[in-house]
């Protein structure tokens, strides 16, 4: 989870409590990813992942980012602040981050907004790192496939932050399939293992997905309230205020679909916000960051999947092990055995 909920400190705990924690290396330096490995390192030897954005096309339309700029020049008044600088590079050091995970290998390293090359991915396999890759299509799962992943995270649309989307185009906007009808999709299109994201709260979710032709399940927002996370005091407030109550799909805030709660930044200028990311992620910014010191949520990125008012608000290792008893729980009733029966698992996989 990039810009800022994902720490050391969460990635360790999920891992410590069983679960497989990761790190954002997503708008960090490569010696940023890099300090954060080797602090999650030393707070836990089991395995963990790290999560690199894909390079982005140069497709953007400076004109129309340009129009952007000025519709958000009222903003940046109220907020005292400035717009950033669009002219920005688009590849988020992702050469420069994989020669790091080359050189010093992690367990496991996933991508999203776009298919890595096969070249790459067998680098990080004879290193010994598992690799996968965010879809949100059966033809991405393909793609993932065919680029030799050794698995796919299928993200359904009612996922909270970006949408995983290989090549953003406003062309499918609203075209999101939701988590159990892509997965049965991607099932039936590709043999590689899948983990199920998006919408999933609770131990039964997990129990459906896994039921559904999952064989893991990846928890976003369900982490973003927990002390460990490093999201915003405001955001972590916004998931669970009932002034909150709906989230959407937006652009307003980095140019890429990304689902947040609806709130009156995401109003105003989602309607007509460009498709270009990363260059409104760094216009959007400062904005941002002014309106959370401001204290003011109505202008900041509150990032969150369609589940998020079941957030609930535990120690990232409490919430593993709570979601793991649920799993077990609704496991045994879905085998017909009762709570505590046997088929109930053992509790060791589903929660990621
Ligand atoms: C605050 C936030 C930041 C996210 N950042 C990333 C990211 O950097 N890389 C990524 O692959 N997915 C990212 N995601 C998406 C998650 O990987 C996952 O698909 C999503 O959280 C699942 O839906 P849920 O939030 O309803 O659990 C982010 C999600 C949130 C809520």
């Amino acid at each position: 989870m990039a810009g800022g909920a994902s720490t050391p400190r969460l990635a360790a705990a999920v891992s410590e409590a069983g679960g497989l924690g990761s790190l954002a290396a997503g708008y960090k330096t490569a010696d940023g990813m890099y300090q954060e490995i080797k602090q999650v390192r030393s707070l836990t030897s089991r395995p963990f992942g790290v999560n690199l954005f894909m390079p982005q096309p140069e497709y953007a339309d400076p004109a129309a980012v340009e129009v952007y700029r000025n519709q958000l020049a009222g903003e940046a008044t109220w907020y005292e602040t400035e717009l950033g600088d669009t002219d920005v590079k688009r590849d988020d050091g992702y050469e420069a981050k994989l020669a790091i995970l080359r050189d010093d290998p992690v367990p496991l390293v996933s991508f999203t907004f776009g298919c890595p090359t096969r070249k790459d991915v067998q680098a990080l396999a004879r290193v010994g790192t598992t690799t996968v890759v965010t879809v949100t299509t059966p033809e991405e799962a393909l793609a993932a496939q065919e680029a030799g992943a050794d698995a796919v995270c299928v993200q359904g649309v009612e996922a909270g932050g970006h949408q995983g989307t290989h090549r953003d185009n406003p062309e499918t906007d609203r075209a999101g399939i939701g988590l159990l009808s892509l997965l049965t999709q991607v099932r039936e299109a590709v043999r590689l293992p899948l983990i199920a994201t998006g919408g999933l709260m609770r131990g039964a979710q997990v129990a459906a997905v896994l039921a559904a032709g999952a064989d893991l399940a990846q928890l976003g927002t369900a982490f973003l309230v927990t002390p460990e996370s490093g999201a915003h005091a405001l955001h972590k407030q916004a998931l669970t205020d009932p002034r909150f109550v709906r989230t959407e799909l937006t652009r307003a805030f980095s140019g890429r679909p990304a689902r947040g709660l609806v709130n009156r930044f995401l109003r105003e200028h989602g309607p007509y916000a460009p498709a270009a990311y990363p260059q409104v992620h760094y216009l959007t910014s400062g904005l941002r960051k002014a309106a959370a010191k401001a204290g003011d949520p109505q202008a900041m990125a509150l990032w969150a999947g369609q589940g998020h008012r079941l957030a609930r608000e535990l120690p990232a290792a409490e919430l593993v092990e709570v979601l793991v008893a649920e799993l077990d729980a609704a496991r045994a009733v879905l085998a017909g055995h009762g709570a505590a029966g046997p088929g109930a698992g053992d509790g060791t996989d589903g929660a990621a």
